[in-house]
């Protein structure tokens, strides 16, 4: 299994919970100490990984990891997107370099994970893509320009992968999460609801690869409300806006 984002948050919680199932891992990400001792804890644990470190965003550095990682224990057989970054992106006072790099980490670094597996996937007509994106996916939110768009893209970008494999031996999921009680969340100034322990999401995470689920929105209570609002037409929608944002403040005080 290849894994982005595997020093932290998530990644690192689904390291641990698959690596003790007995999945070899190919753990990748920048903070090289963080990995290594991940590594340390899965071996001990009579588990199997390697630290494979690099930045999503450059290309020759997955290419490497993924050939490491075939050479230590064997084609990939899942793949999972899950590096990310997240800020706040206000169009008041846009910070376009932050945007610009959410999507590069978020979007473009899923993407040089496809390209570098899903070529032997295709030869050898098995393997498994899986995109961590999120419930931000599924509409816009004020202050979250660039990360709702950049889930937003993976989904799309998934989805259209899945359609394409259809019949190619090789499985697409999409995974969209609500709150994840991680470093990431931990900065957050906003109320978060149903938010889920790091090893609860990890467990479910791990169930829903293991079944092939083509996409699996969690908690249902906020995937059932992003859904319906999904539906909404943009001028409702847009009426919200102002009730989200108090709710954001209420928190901020
Ligand atoms: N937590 C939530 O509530 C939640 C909900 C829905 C979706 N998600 C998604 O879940 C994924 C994991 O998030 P998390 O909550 O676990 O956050 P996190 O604890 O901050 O972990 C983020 C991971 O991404 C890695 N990363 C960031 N930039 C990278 C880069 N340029 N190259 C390689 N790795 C990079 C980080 O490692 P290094 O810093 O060592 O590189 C770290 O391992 C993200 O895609 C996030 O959008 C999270």
């Amino acid at each position: 299994m290849f894994l982005t984002g595997a020093s932290s948050g998530i990644g690192e919680a689904l390291a641990r919970h698959v690596g003790a199932e007995g999945a070899r891992l190919g753990l990748f990400a920048r903070r090289e100490d963080r990995l290594t001792s991940l590594v340390g804890g899965i071996e001990r644990a009579g588990g199997r990984a390697i630290a494979l470190p690099g930045d999503v965003t450059d290309r020759s550095k997955i290419d490497l990891a993924v050939a490491r990682l075939v050479d230590a224990f064997g084609p990939v057989d899942i793949a999972i997107a899950n590096a990310g970054i997240g800020v706040p992106t206000p169009a008041i006072g846009f910070d376009g370099a932050a945007a610009a790099q959410i999507v590069d980490v978020n979007v473009v670094g899923a993407i040089h994970t496809v390209a570098a597996c899903l070529p032997s996937m295709l030869e050898r007509r098995s393997g498994h893509l899986v995109a961590i994106a999120s419930l931000a996916a599924f509409r816009g939110l004020p202050g979250s320009a660039a990360y709702c768009a950049s889930k937003a893209a993976m989904r799309s970008l998934f989805e259209s992968l899945r359609m394409d494999l259809h019949g190619s031996g090789v499985r697409v999921s999409t995974i969209c999460p609500g709150f994840i009680d991680t470093p990431m969340t931990a900065k957050s100034r906003f109320p978060l609801p149903f938010l889920m322990t790091v090893d609860a999401g990890a467990r479910r995470i791990a169930r829903s690869i293991e079944r092939g689920r083509r996409e699996d929105a969690f908690p249902w209570p906020l995937s059932a409300t992003v859904r319906l609002l999904g539906h909404l037409p943009a001028g409702i929608y847009d009426a919200l806006g102002p009730i989200v944002r108090r709710t954001r403040a209420t928190r901020d005080e």
